[in-house]
């Protein structure tokens, strides 16, 4: 048997196997949250670093729930962006990191492959919580888990992932583990907002909503990433929505009982229209933000048995 993995930096080159250990995994810990219980002793003595230097709301708190809820020494380090070298930045804050013995580092941050850089000189299991346009791999795996427990499937599933892809860790992680599972993947949006050869991934790509959705049985939506764009890359948020803002004549496109996902934070109104975000019979937003924390908890847990513990308290 393979050793298990030390870090989570990116879906992209995991094998089918270790994706449904951990779906699997957390479906149990969906079962604990929901039953009220908590599962102290499983990281007792062991300590878990938020190291955030960009923004989060969902992810931050869900890594520091699904923490305590193990029983983790939870710390949340709060950096402010900041213009210095980065890689200098970077190394500076392992070799701290190192000093204090922690456990599990969950890490953000506006550069693709800084946590990749860390997981190099920390003693640390390094989560990647978001890299850049890179990869966001606890994203994907709680929309898997959330799009499995709707449907009871992966494989075979049409997955239609809409908007701005081209800035979007989200769709990469996503991409990455639909397509290993199984699914069929479409990419839907402008032109501009699509990067060049995403076919090589093994997604379809549609220039047009209604062409993108037809048949469809999850229509994922993405937020429109305005902080990260470098110029205009769309016209105008009225006419963005008229386009690609999923409303319920879109949706009426895809399969009769398809779900509706999106990552958060929501742009109402621009990449989504309300009345479909809080439809409880289409939409599964909720539901991906509980099971944030059941995905956390598998990855904390699954990463901390690979490695020995440090102290003994
Ligand atoms: C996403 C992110 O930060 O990549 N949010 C999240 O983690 N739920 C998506 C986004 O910011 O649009």
């Amino acid at each position: 048997m393979a050793d298990p993995p030390r870090h989570l930096l990116a879906i992209e080159g995991l094998q089918p196997p270790p994706i449904t250990a951990l779906l699997d995994l957390a479906e149990s810990y969906v079962l604990l949250n929901r039953s009220g219980q908590t599962a102290r002793d499983l990281l007792r003595g062991r300590t878990l670093i938020n190291l955030f230097f960009e923004d989060s709301t969902r992810t931050r708190t869900s890594f520091e729930l699904a923490g305590k809820r193990l029983g983790a020494d939870v710390i949340n380090m709060a950096v402010a962006s900041s213009s210095v070298n980065k890689g200098e930045t970077l190394l500076d804050t392992a070799a701290t990191l190192n000093a204090m013995h922690c456990d599990l580092l969950v890490v953000r941050h506006n550069q693709s492959g800084a946590p990749n850089l860390l997981a190099q000189k920390v003693d640390a299991a390094v989560i990647n919580a978001g890299d850049g346009t890179h990869e966001h791999p606890t994203q994907a795996l709680l929309d898997a888990l959330t799009i499995r427990r709707r449907t009871g499937r992966i494989a075979g599933l049409v997955v239609a992932i809409c908007g701005d892809i081209v800035h979007s860790r989200v769709a990469r992680s996503n991409i990455h583990l639909l397509t290993t599972l199984g699914a069929r993947v479409r990419v839907v949006g402008p032109p501009t907002l699509i990067p060049a050869a995403i076919e090589r991934l093994g997604v379809a790509v549609f220039h047009d909503m209604a062409e993108g959705l037809a048949g469809a049985d999850v229509v994922m939506m993405l937020r429109l990433q305005r902080e990260r764009m470098i110029g205009g890359l769309v016209p105008s948020a009225r006419e963005y929505f008229r386009f690609w803002g999923l409303d319920a004549a879109k949706l009426a496109k895809a399969a009769p009982a398809a779900i509706v996902m999106h990552p958060g934070p929501m742009n109402r109104g621009i990449e989504i229209d309300s009345l479909v975000a809080d439809d409880p019979a289409r939409s599964v937003i909720r539901e991906q933000v509980e099971m944030g924390v059941a995905v956390r908890m598998a990855v904390l847990d699954t990463l901390a048995r690979a490695r020995p513990k440090l102290r003994n308290d």
